[in-house]
């Protein structure tokens, strides 16, 4: 294992930097190029763990991809082998830390001719499956999740399925992606129904393979046995990495931070909204469009931030960002509520109570609800050694944290940054900071 150390310093005017492609994109990505026929070329994906796990178990079912290992840079190569074209796996499927690879797989995997077993790090299995299960059931998998309340190891026995409705209790788009995905190899029409619109980025793709897919409020429809057809696919810098900066571009004194080529899609982008509305200086330059994803520049100045209240159908499109919405919160003026985040509780650590723990640890004032937060601002940070418990989310939101903070911060379990950001630590400087991440002992 290993800690981050960071220890803050006066911070440059101006900052512009990028960061590395889109997580949910590069996941989609790799999918679809290898269920579609033809050539697809990956340009920007992510280099980062969770990717690497999707990729790897693709090509453990045959996906023919240049460099599973993730290992070199450029384009990414996938020759697809069709719709119905992957084989059976040799042995179990490890996911490590990623819900997203896990629960789209599932969905592959439902409209395979085989039986496939996926498990991953001891986080992601704790976290529920029967979510994803339920409904590939109801098209006629058969799914076992072995684990106690559903969690993997899972099982999954492809075969043939039959279009389903599903209306979905939950706002997710994992969920909404591995139905669809199994809806690929369904005839007739697949669609979804969501309490609230989550990340949209499965839809967009599959039209951008050549899939027919219609949205009607919070209805997804897919004809199935569509021929999807290879592509070239932009990936751009991912929205939830590039938050980091941003806060940190509100809450530095004098400080104004640009984040280039960066994913607008504005399922992904409540934190700005929510930001804006605390009365953050924002703004965007340079939009246009790939791969059918908006994408732009955007700055973030120093700002006085209010308190807001924040709930409803907002949250699922600020999902992973709501520990760092917490962390502006502790510089606002007066009391921030965030309510209807109870999913936060089962995502890669219970993150109402591990951003409570961290904040706390370094000096904010914070509780954690049934399904949210309530933090009373504004209060100085001062430094701390804060558990990341083992939430990359939560370590990176530590270490923002640690440059407003009197004094260094040291972030336990830090190695897990490497899931979604592994260069994270290498701009840190970049904001004035000295920071160092060590193996322990
Ligand atoms: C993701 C969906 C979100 C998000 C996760 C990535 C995706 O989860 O938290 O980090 O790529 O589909 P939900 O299933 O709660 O929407």
């Amino acid at each position: 294992m290993s800690h981050l150390r960071v220890r803050p310093g006066p911070a440059p005017a101006r900052v512009r930097l990028r960061v590395p492609g889109d997580k949910s994109l590069s996941h989609r990505a790799l999918i679809l190029g290898t269920l579609a026929e033809g050539l697809t070329t990956i340009h920007g994906l992510l280099r980062a763990e969770d990717v690497v796990h999707t990729a790897e178990a693709l090509a453990q079912m045959g996906a023919r991809i240049s460099d599973p290992g993730l290992s070199t840079d450029g384009p990414m190569l996938v020759e697809g082998v069709g719709r119905q074209g992957l084989t059976s796996p040799g042995c179990a499927l490890n996911l490590g830390n990623s819900g997203t690879g896990l629960r789209l797989l599932m969905g592959v995997i439902a409209g395979q001719n085989f039986t496939a077993t996926l498990y991953g790090d001891d986080s992601l299995n704790r976290r529920p499956m029967g979510r994803v299960a339920e409904p590939l059931m109801q098209m006629g998998a058969f799914v076992e999740c072995s684990g106690p309340r559903s969690t993997p190891p899972v099982t999954v026995h492809g075969g043939r399925l039959q279009a389903i409705h599903y209306h979905s209790p939950l706002a997710s788009a994992q969920v909404k992606s591995a139905i669809l995905l199994a809806g690929l190899n369904a005839a007739g029409e697949t669609a979804v129904t969501e309490p609230a619109r989550s990340r949209d980025h499965t839809e967009r793709m599959l039209r951008a393979f050549g899939a027919q897919v219609a949205v009607e409020g919070l209805t997804v429809r897919l004809q199935g046995e569509p021929t999807l057809r290879g592509q070239q696919i932009m990936i751009p810098g991912d929205f939830s990495s590039a938050a980091f900066f941003l806060v940190a571009g509100c809450l530095l004194p004098g400080i104004e931070v640009t984040v280039e080529n960066v994913l607008l899609n504005p399922t992904r982008t409540g934190l700005l909204t929510v930001l804006q509305e605390m009365g953050a200086r924002i703004e965007i330059t340079g939009e246009h469009e790939a791969t059918g994803e908006p994408v732009g520049n955007i700055t973030a100045r120093s700002s006085a931030l209010q308190g807001v209240e924040v709930g409803g159908e907002i949250i699922p499109t600020m999902i992973d960002e709501i520990p760092l919405l917490a962390l502006a919160a502790t510089q606002a003026q007066g009391q921030t509520v965030v309510r209807d985040a109870g999913e936060l509780r089962v995502k890669e650590s219970d993150r109402l109570a591990t951003t409570t723990e961290a904040l706390r640890i370094l000096g904010a004032q914070v509780t954690a609800t049934e399904d949210g937060l309530v933090i009373a601002g504004p209060t100085p940070l001062r430094g701390g050694e804060v558990d990341s418990h083992g939430d990359h989310r939560i370590a990176m939101t530590a270490a923002i944290a640690a440059l407003l903070a009197e004094g260094p911060t040291v972030i336990h379990r830090a190695e897990c940054i490497a899931t979604s950001f592994p260069d994270f630590v290498r701009h840190l400087p970049a904001l004035g900071a000295e920071a160092e991440l060590k193996n322990d002992g």
